[in-house]
C-alpha cells in the first residue's frame, strides 16, 4: 500500500495521507542550524548539538505520536485545523507534504481555504524559515485567524527534561513588535537566544505554554484558540512559548502570504560578558531583515535547490529502471549527506541526548560523502584520528562540539582502528590526496602527542598486528562491528602458553570480522606504503596480510561459511556445531570482499550459504538460527528477542556487503537482487508493512523470526546510506575510485543493456556510457576514452584534464 509517490523531477516524495505508518521525516539545514520536521510539521531544532543548544521541544516516545512541532492553525468560524492535520487531527478536504532536498511543503485545505507551510533553513543564516500562504479559494469573503505555536525547550535537552526544580523559575522572554525573544539562561551564560517572529503586525500573542494552551489544555485544543483571542502573556519561568495571533480577511480568490522565522543568535565571544541579562538585538534584527518579502525567501529557496541541485549531480545514472535512479541521483545521496551532518545524533529514533560521534561509524559514513564534500571529509578524518590512542586502539565516539573521545564510553571496539584506513584510503582513491598523510594529528587530543597521519595508520595496523589470539586472529576487545556481540563479558583467563604481544582490550575472544577488515585495508595500506616508496614496510604489511589469509583459511572456515568468532572460551560462534547462531552474515560479507577465499572456491560456497540459510524476501538476516535464550558468553546480541537487531534482524548495514561480495564472484544478478530486497524506493508498495520512509533506508527490517517480518524501524541515522551507496555506485555501477584513477567495473544484471553516468572525480567530469550488448553480469571487453581504447579498465588521471568522454563495452 502506498501512502504518496515520488515526484523525480522536483526530486520531492509526496505524502499524500497525514496517517502514514509512522511519522515519515526530514531535515532541514545543511551547515549548522538543524530542525527535523515530519509530514505533520512535527519535529525540533538546534543549533550544532542537538543535545545542549535545543531551541524547540520534543516529547520522544510519547502520545499521541509525533508530540510537538512548529504549528499553524486556522481559526474559522467554530472550525479550528492545521495544514498538516496535526495537533488538531481535524479531518482535512484536501493534504498534501512534499519532503524535498532541505525543504518540506506541507498544504492542506478546508472549506475552500488553502493554507501551505513550506519550511527550510537558508544556506548562510541560523533560522527555519516557515512561509505561510492562505488562499481563499470560495466565493465569499473569509475572515479568520491564523495562530502559530512552538515550545521552546532550556537549551539542554537532557536537563530540559530532568531537572523540573530548576527548570520551572529559569524561563524568561521579551517581546517587541512581532518579535518573541526567547532568553532562558542568557543572564547565566549570556551567549545565545532564540527569536521567533512574523513578519506582520500581529492581533496577539503568547510566551506562556498554561496561558495559552490552558491549565489541563493541549495543543490538540490550546484555550486561546478555541477563545478566539491570545493572552499576551509574558512567561515567567514554567514553560515558555512562541504563539502569535494574526487577523486575516481573504476576498474570493485572494491570497496571503505570511513569514514566520526561529532563529539562534549568538554573541561575538568578546561581547559575552557585556550586557548582564540585556540581550543584544542586533544580530537578530540583522537575521530578520533579510527574510521580511516573499522575493527574500523565494531567493533564499531557490539558492538552496541551487545548492542540493549542483551537489547531487556529482554523481548520476540514467538506466531504464527508475528505481535505481531515483535513489542512486537523489534519495540515497540525500541521506548519505544527512548521516554526515547528524551522523547518530538526532532522529526519530535517537534522542540527540545520547550519542557522539561514533570513530566506526564516521569513518562508515565518509565512504557515502567523501565524492560530494571531499573538503569536509579530509576535516572528518582528523578529527577521528585525534581521538586515537598511542597504541593504536581509539575513543569510541567523540563528542561533536568539543571533538574530545567520550570518556564514558572509552575504547576496547578492536574493529575501530582499521576503520581510520578504511577511511583514510576511500578519501585518498577520492582526491589523490596523499598530503593529508602529512598532516600532524594529535593522539587523544594531546597536541604535545602529535604526529602525522600516516603514523596515525601504522598504529591502527600494528594495533590488530600484535591484539591477535590463539587462532592467530585478531581479538575483539568488547565487540567488533556487531556492537552486541560481547565475547568477553564472561571471561576466562588465557592458558598460560597463550601470549599476545601487544596490549590487549579484553581476553581471548577472536573475529573473523576483523580479520576480513585486516586483509581488505591493510591491502589498500600496503598499496599507500608503496606509492610513498616505503617499500620495506609495505612488503611486510603484505606479508602480514598473508599470514592473516593463512589464519582464516586454517580456523576461521566452517566447511559452509566463515566462523564468525572464537568466545573467550576459544568455543567458536557462528559454527555448525553450534545449537543456535550457526551462520553469521557479517564474515562471509567481509571475508569475501576482502577476496579471501575466492581462489580456493570457498568464498563462492559462503555464499551459495547465505542464500540458502539467511536470506528472505525483505532481505538477509543477521544471522540463523536466532537466539532463543540469554547466552552469557556472548552478551547483548542474546538479549534481543528472536528476529530483532543484532539476534536476527535484517541489519540493512551489512546485506550490501553481500552484494558487494557477490559483485567480487561476478554474479550480477544476485548482488542486484541483493540490493533490491533492501532498497527503500522498491519497498514503496509495501509501506503498511515497512512503515518507515520509503525515500530512506532504516537501521533495521525485522528478520524471519520475528512477529513483523517486513517491518523496518531506525531510519535515517545508519550505515547503510553509506554502504548501499558505495555498493550501487562502485560495484554494481562499477565507478570506482582508486589510487591510480576512475575504474570502470560494472557488476549489473544481465537484462540490463545501457546505462549512462556522470562523475565528478578529482574535479574533472567523466561522462560514461556502458554498453552491454551481449548480456553479461561482468567483465568489460573494451575500453575508450575520449576516443582512444586504452588497456585494462582504469582511466588514468591526467592532471588538468577537466572532461573525460569514456565508452565502456562488457563482454568476455
Ligand atoms: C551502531 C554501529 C554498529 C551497529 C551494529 C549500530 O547501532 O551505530 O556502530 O556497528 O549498530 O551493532
Amino acid at each position: 500500500m502506498n501512502y504518496g509517490y515520488f515526484d523525480d523531477v522536483e526530486k520531492e516524495y509526496v505524502i499524500t495521507t497525514p496517517k502514514t505508518p509512522l511519522p515519515w521525516i526530514n531535515y532541514l539545514g545543511c551547515e549548522n542550524f538543524f530542525s527535523l520536521i515530519s509530514n505533520t510539521g512535527g519535529g525540533y531544532s538546534f543549533y550544532k548539538d542537538a543535545k545542549l543548544l535545543r531551541l524547540t521541544r520534543y516529547r520522544y516516545n510519547n502520545t499521541p505520536l509525533d508530540n510537538n512541532g512548529r504549528y499553524y492553525y486556522i481559526k474559522e468560524n467554530d472550525t479550528i485545523w492545521n495544514p498538516g492535520w496535526q495537533p488538531t487531527q481535524t479531518e482535512l478536504d484536501s493534504y498534501s507534504c512534499h519532503h524535498g532536498l532541505g525543504y518540506t511543503k506541507m498544504s492542506g485545505q478546508k472549506n475552500n481555504l488553502d493554507a501551505s507551510v513550506t519550511a527550510f533553513v537558508p544556506i548562510g543564516d541560523n533560522c527555519e524559515i516557515n512561509k505561510v500562504t492562505l488562499k481563499n479559494n470560495g466565493t465569499e469573503s473569509k475572515t479568520f485567524s491564523l495562530f502559530s505555536y512552538v515550545e521552546f525547550c532550556l537549551w539542554n535537552a537532557v536537563d530540559d527534561m530532568t531537572n523540573f526544580q530548576r527548570n520551572y523559575s529559569t524561563g524568561e522572554v521579551e517581546v517587541e513588535d512581532s518579535c518573541i525573544y526567547h532568553k532562558t539562561e542568557y543572564r547565566e551564560r549570556r551567549n545565545h537566544y532564540a527569536v521567533y517572529s512574523v513578519n506582520a503586525p500581529v492581533t496577539g500573542f503568547d510566551t506562556d505554554r498554561e496561558s495559552f494552551l490552558g491549565t489541563y489544555g493541549s495543543p490538540a485544543k490550546p484555550e486561546a484558540i478555541i477563545n478566539g483571542s491570545s493572552k499576551d502573556s509574558i512567561a515567567s519561568g514554567w514553560s515558555p512559548i512562541g504563539s502569535f495571533h494574526v487577523s486575516i480577511t481573504l476576498e474570493p480568490g485572494e491570497e496571503k502570504t505570511y513569514i514566520f522565522l526561529l532563529g539562534y543568535i549568538e554573541n561575538k565571544e568578546e561581547e559575552k560578558w557585556e550586557s548582564f541579562g540585556v540581550i543584544n538585538k542586533k544580530p537578530a534584527r540583522e537575521l530578520l531583515s533579510k527574510y521580511q518579502t516573499v522575493s527574500q525567501v523565494d531567493d533564499a529557496l531557490a539558492a538552496l535547490r541551487t545548492h542540493w541541485d549542483r551537489l547531487l549531480s556529482r554523481f548520476t545514472v540514467e538506466t531504464a529502471d527508475e528505481k535505481l535512479c531515483r535513489m542512486v541521483n537523489i534519495w540515497n545521496q540525500y541521506q548519505c549527506m544527512v548521516t554526515f551532518n547528524m551522523s547518530r545524533s538526532a532522529s526519530y529514533y535517537e534522542s540527540g541526548t545520547g550519542r557522539g560521534m561514533g570513530f566506526r561509524d564516521s569513518c562508515q559514513d565518509l565512504l557515502g560523502f567523501v565524492h560530494l564534500i571531499p573538503e569536509s571529509a579530509r576535516q572528518r578524518i582528523l578529527d577521528i584520528a585525534a581521538t586515537q590512542f598511542e597504541n593504536g586502539s581509539a575513543y569510541h565516539q567523540y563528542q561533536p562540539l568539543t571533538k574530545k573521545g567520550n570518556a564514558d564510553i572509552g575504547s576496547g571496539f578492536n574493529d575501530d582502528p582499521l576503520w581510520l584506513i578504511a577511511g583514510t584510503a576511500a578519501y585518498i582513491k577520492e582526491t589523490g590526496d596523499y598530503g593529508i598523510l602529512d598532516e600532524s594529528v594529535a593522539f587523544d587530543n594531546d597536541l604535545s602527542k602529535a604526529e602525522s597521519l600516516l603514523e596515525h595508520l601504522r598504529r591502527s595496523f600494528k594495533f590488530t598486528t600484535t591484539n591477535r589470539g590463539p587462532h592467530n586472529l585478531p581479538l575483539i576487545g568488547r565487540a567488533d562491528w556487531n556492537d552486541c556481540l560481547n565475547l568477553n563479558c564472561f571471561s576466562k583467563v588465557p592458558d598460560e602458553s597463550f601470549q599476545t604481544s601487544g596490549p590487549s582490550e579484553g581476553p581471548v575472544a577472536e573475529s573473523l570480522f576483523i580479520a576480513g577488515m585486516y586483509v581488505k585495508y591493510g591491502n589498500d595500506f600496503n598499496a599507500i606504503l608503496n606509492h610513498l616508496g616505503h617499500i620495506d614496510e609495505a612488503n611486510t604489511v603484505n606479508a602480514n596480510v598473508a599470514a592473516m589469509y593463512d589464519s582464516v583459511l586454517k580456523s576461521g572456515w566452517d566447511g559452509e561459511w566463515f566462523l564468525r568468532a572464537y568466545d573467550a572460551a576459544s568455543e567458536k560462534v557462528g559454527s555448525n556445531e553450534c545449537e543456535e547462531g550457526k551462520i553469521f552474515i557479517e564474515p562471509q560479507g567481509f571475508c569475501v570482499m576482502a577476496g579471501i577465499g575466492v581462489k580456493e572456491g570457498l568464498a563462492a560456497k559462503a555464499l551459495v550459504s547465505v542464500e540458502k540459510y539467511l536470506d528472505t524476501q525483505y532481505g538477509i538476516v543477521l544471522l540463523q538460527p536466532t537466539y532463543s535464550k540469554y547466552y552469557l558468553n556472548l552478551g547483548e546480541i542474546s538479549t534481543y528477542p528472536p528476529g530483532y537487531k543484532e539476534n536476527g534482524g535484517i541489519f540493512c548495514h551489512n546485506n550490501p556487503w553481500i552484494s558487494i561480495a557477490e559483485t567480487v564472484l561476478g554474479h550480477g544478478n544476485r548482488a542486484f537482487d541483493v540490493y533490491k530486497k533492501t532498497c527503500p524506493a522498491y519497498l514503496e508498495d509495501i509501506s503498511d508493512i515497512h512503515r518507515t520512509e520509503p525515500y530512506v533506508y532504516s537501521q533495521m527490517i525485522a528478520g524471519i523470526d520475528a512477529p513483523h517480518h517486513g517491518e523496518a524501524k531506525n531510519s535515517w541515522l545508519t550505515g547503510t546510506a553509506a554502504w548501499t551507496f558505495t555498493n550501487v555506485s562502485q560495484h554494481i555501477l562499477g565507478i570506482r575510485p582508486d589510487f591510480a584513477g576512475l575504474m570502470i567495473d560494472p557488476c549489473i544484471p544481465s537484462t540490463t543493456k545501457k546505462l549512462k553516468i556522470t562523475r565528478v572525480f578529482r574535479n574533472a567530469q567523466y561522462n560514461i556510457i556502458i554498453k552491454n550488448p551481449n548480456g553479461v553480469e561482468k567483465g568489460i571487453s573494451a575500453l575508450s576514452v575520449d576516443g582512444k581504447l586504452i588497456d585494462g579498465n582504469i582511466i588514468p588521471f591526467v592532471e588538468g584534464q577537466k572532461s573525460y568522454d569514456v565508452v565502456a563495452f562488457m563482454g568476455n
